[in-house]
C-alpha cells in the first residue's frame, strides 16, 4: 500500500523551476532514499510532504490525504501522524534533551507532567542516549547525541511516518552506521514507514529499501538499488560508480 503518492509536482521560486512533473510512490514499511545532486530539490520536496513548502501543479497524498486541497483540521491531525529530523539539527538551544523531546507532546496533548516525562525517558533509551544526559542543552552535547535527540523528539508522539534529512552528515563513520543501526531496528520494532535525503553511500546501500533519484527536475530512477547503475544519468553514474 502506497502511504505517499507524488504525482507531478512542479515547484517553482521566483523564475526558477525545481521540480517538473515529480513522480514517485512510497510503500508502507520501506525505507525510501531521496537522492540527487545538491541542490536538485531534496530537502524542498520532503518540506512539500510535511505541509511546511507549498508546491505550485501536481498533487502530494499522504497517509491518504491530499495536502493540496487539505482541511485545516485534517492538516492538524496529520501533523501528529508523522516525524521530521531536519538536515541542520534544529534542537532549540535553549530548552534541554529532555524539554526538546517534551515540546510535541506539551503542544499536541493533554498528558499529564508525569506521563510525559515517562514517555521522555522511554524515548531517550529507545534511540540510545542516557537519562543521565537529558538534562544537557544542545550546545554541551555531540554531534551524534543532537541527531539521536532529534530522533527522539521526532518520535515522541508515536508516528507512523518518519522524515530524515541527511541524519548521517557531519557524523565520523563509526557514529554514522551505529544511527543506521538504529533507523532498521526502529524501523522493525516500531512499523515505520520511513521516508530519507542522504548523500551518504554506505548508508544508502546498508538502509534504503528503494531509491527515488531526482535529475533535471525529474525523477531519473525509481526503485531497488540492484538495477541503479544501468540507468543514464550522469549523476547516477558518477554516484554510483565506485559501487557498480
Ligand atoms: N524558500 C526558497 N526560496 C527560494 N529558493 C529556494 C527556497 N528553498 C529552496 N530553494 C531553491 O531550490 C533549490 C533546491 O533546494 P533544496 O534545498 O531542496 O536542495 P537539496 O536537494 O536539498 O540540496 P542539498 O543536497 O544541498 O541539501 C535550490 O536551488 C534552492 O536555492
Ligand atoms: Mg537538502
Amino acid at each position: 500500500m502506497a502511504l505517499i503518492e507524488v504525482k507531478n509536482v512542479q515547484t517553482v521560486f521566483g523564475s526558477k523551476v525545481v521540480h517538473n512533473g515529480l513522480n514517485l510512490h512510497i510503500n508502507e514499511g520501506e525505507i525510501y532514499g531521496l537522492l540527487g545532486p545538491s541542490g536538485c530539490g531534496k530537502t524542498t520536496l520532503l518540506r512539500e510532504m510535511v505541509m511546511l513548502q507549498e508546491f505550485h501543479g501536481g498533487s502530494i497524498e499522504v497517509l491518504g490525504k491530499k495536502i493540496e486541497s487539505i482541511s485545516e483540521r485534517d492538516a492538524q491531525e496529520l501533523r501528529q501522524r508523522w516525524g521530521v529530523l531536519f538536515q541542520f539539527g534544529a534542537l532549540f538551544s535553549s530548552l534541554t534533551i529532555a524539554e526538546n523531546i517534551a515540546l510535541p507532546l506539551k503542544e499536541y496533548t493533554k498528558l499529564s507532567k508525569d506521563m510525559i516525562e515517562t514517555i521522555v525517558k522511554f524515548k531517550i533509551k529507545l534511540v540510545g542516549l542516557q537519562y543521565s544526559d537529558a538534562h544537557l542543552y544542545p550546545s554541551e552535547i555531540s554531534g551524534g547525541m543532537k541527531k539521536k535527540a532529534g530522533l527522539a523528539r521526532a518520535l515522541a508522539m508515536d508516528p507512523k511516518l518518519l522524515f530524515l534529512d541527511e541524519p548521517t552528515s557531519g557524523l565520523d563513520p563509526i557514529s554514522a552506521r551505529e544511527f543506521d543501526r538504529l533507523i532498521l531496528q526502529l524501523r522493525d520494532m516500531l512499523g515505520l514507514t520511513i521516508v530519507m535525503v542522504s548523500h551518504d553511500l554506505q548508508s544508502i546501500y546498508d538502509t534504503l529499501d528503494r531509491v527515488a533519484i531526482i535529475d533535471n527536475k525529474k525523477i531519473a530512477y525509481e526503485g531497488t538499488l540492484d538495477e541503479v547503475t544501468s540507468v543514464k544519468s550522469d549523476f547516477i553514474q558518477t554516484f554510483f560508480k565506485e559501487h557498480a
